[in-house]
């Protein structure tokens, strides 16, 4: 596996591998992998002859009181990980090489970024878009892997890739779980063991309004209301957002069709958890 830092070194190494007639699957991170992380890698590893990872921890998509600096990075952890796991290419630039000088564009993300985490974070799916379109231009990947657990971020990559004709296929993964259901988060260790225990409620609650709307359930106010029931029933956490939203467009809707996400943000004590699920009718 090699480390690549510069730009120029990363396209000499694609388009060699390109001429070979491989195919180049791309999974962007900003680093700290983990097990979701290295999921992304298996699959990419299932359908690409070539593993790119780029580890870069981004400064254009946090805000001003998310800590830029105290994002935890360790690359000789991330090495030994991404080795393991078969990553062919580690592409790990610094902040000057991804941006030699002050950007005279930017992405800026019109729609879909009012809704579920969005909200809280204005400007960051701006400066999701802008960096995941300068690595597509860079890696030129084949196809590029990203967790449903974001759904908010693939959904606004989907659009991005729609609006800027971008040659990628886009690989949605599924969200990794325990076997009770939880939504595997490194948020989990900080739930008491009571809220363990309820945790697995919000999986069983976006499933639950599921067969709902399989069994025929149209409204989006009726399902919401259920779920926020069943969460207060089953759970001492607080519910964020219980959400319906026409996907990928993130548009609110009042009436189930075509594709929707179901989402839920639930505060615990010391840990927020969000889940989601998306279905086709
Ligand atoms: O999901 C992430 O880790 C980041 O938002 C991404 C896609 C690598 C862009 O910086």
């Amino acid at each position: 596996m090699q480390i690549v830092r510069t730009i120029s070194q990363l396209n000499n190494l694609i388009n060699a591998v390109k001429k070979e007639g491989k195919t180049v699957g791309f999974v962007p991170t900003m680093g700290y992998l983990h097990e979701g992380h290295i999921s992304l890698v298996e699959e990419a590893k299932k359908h690409d002859d070539f593993i790119v990872m780029s580890i870069f921890v981004n400064p254009l998509q946090f805000g001003p009181n998310e800590d830029f600096e105290l994002y935890p990075r360790d690359l000789k952890r991330d090495e030994k990980l991404a080795k393991m796991a078969n990553v062919d290419v580690i592409f790990y630039p610094d902040v000057q090489e991804m941006y030699q000088k002050d950007l005279t564009c930017t992405v800026h993300v019109q729609k879909g970024v009012n809704a579920l985490c969005g909200k809280s974070r204005p400007g960051h799916f701006d400066g999701v878009a802008t960096v995941v379109l300068k690595l597509f231009n860079i890696v030129q990947p084949t196809r590029a892997y990203f967790g449903m657990k974001d759904a908010q971020q693939v959904a606004v990559i989907e659009n991005l890739i729609a609006d800027f004709n971008v040659p990628v296929q886009l690989m949605k993964c599924k969200t990794l779980r325990e076997e009770d259901g939880l939504a595997r988060s490194s948020r989990n260790v900080y739930l008491t063991n009571v809220e363990r225990q309820q945790a697995p409620e919000i999986y069983r609650s976006l499933k639950q309004a599921v067969e709902n709307i399989e069994a025929g359930e149209k409204s989006t106010s009726k399902l919401k209301e259920e779920m926020i029931s069943h969460l207060s029933l089953t759970t001492t956490g607080e519910v964020d957002y219980v959400e319906i939203l026409s996907y990928p467009s993130l548009d609110e809707i009042s009436a189930i069709e075509g594709q929707v996400i179901i989402a839920i943000a639930l505060k615990f004590s010391k840990a927020r958890l969000i889940d989601n699920v998306t279905i086709t009718v």
